[in-house]
């Protein structure tokens, strides 16, 4: 009978893993409280909205979103409507019930915010972003070799708000040594 069981258990695994895969969503309330004859959703399956708080069957808690809009919030009466990528903006992933679009931009344009949601030049190497989302050549002293990012100077900077290392006192003898390098004549 325990191995029947744990067979039943692998097929239900199986099962679940594929409608995963397939990017199918778990319908109604997936943690819920009993309440009296009923039952009130504390989480949705993700992907799904609330329908209400409490009912007796707690798959009628919870629907999945409709298609065009998403949730990342356990509990919520509604699902946020999906980025639509515009303008200088393309599709990078399409909206799922759970994640919203990602957009990214066109040739010779970058993301100009984590979010991307806007796009700016992309600054070519030997050049840098500005403030005003334009690019300019690297200032006399600098360089960039990379697409899009900051010109740094040629040199490693000066650390100058360190502070110079501590002087050692003397330990020890040095006198024969000090005398020697005063006696050394220069060559
Ligand atoms: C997004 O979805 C549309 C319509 O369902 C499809 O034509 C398109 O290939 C998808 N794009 C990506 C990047 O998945
Ligand atoms: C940078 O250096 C070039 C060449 O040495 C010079 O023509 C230019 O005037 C300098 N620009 C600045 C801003 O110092
Ligand atoms: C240091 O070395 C000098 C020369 O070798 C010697 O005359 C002197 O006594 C030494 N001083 C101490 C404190 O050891």
């Amino acid at each position: 009978a325990d191995g029947s069981m744990d067979l039943i258990a692998w097929l239900v695994v199986l099962f679940l893993s594929i409608q995963c895969s397939v990017g199918q969503v778990n319908t109604g309330c997936l943690k819920w409280t009993q309440k009296g004859s009923n039952v009130c959703c504390d989480i949705c399956h993700p992907g799904n909205h609330l329908v209400k708080d409490c009912g007796p069957d707690p798959r009628e808690l919870c629907k999945p979103c409709q298609p065009g809009r998403y949730t990342v919030k356990p509990k919520e009466y509604s699902c946020v409507t999906c980025t639509q990528c515009v303008g200088a903006q393309v599709l990078i992933k399409n909206c799922t019930a759970t994640t919203d679009t990602k957009c990214g931009c066109k040739e010779g344009l970058t993301c100009g915010n984590a979010q991307c949601s806007f796009c700016v030049e992309e600054c070519a190497k030997g050049f840098e972003p500005t403030a005003d989302r334009s690019c300019r050549k690297c200032p006399n002293g600098t360089f960039n070799d990379k697409v899009h990012q900051k010109c740094k100077p040629w040199r490693k900077k000066k650390k100058t708000s360190t502070k110079p290392p501590p002087i050692r006192p003397p330990t020890g003898n040095f006198s024969c040594i000090s005398g020697q390098r005063t006696a050394t004549p220069e060559s």
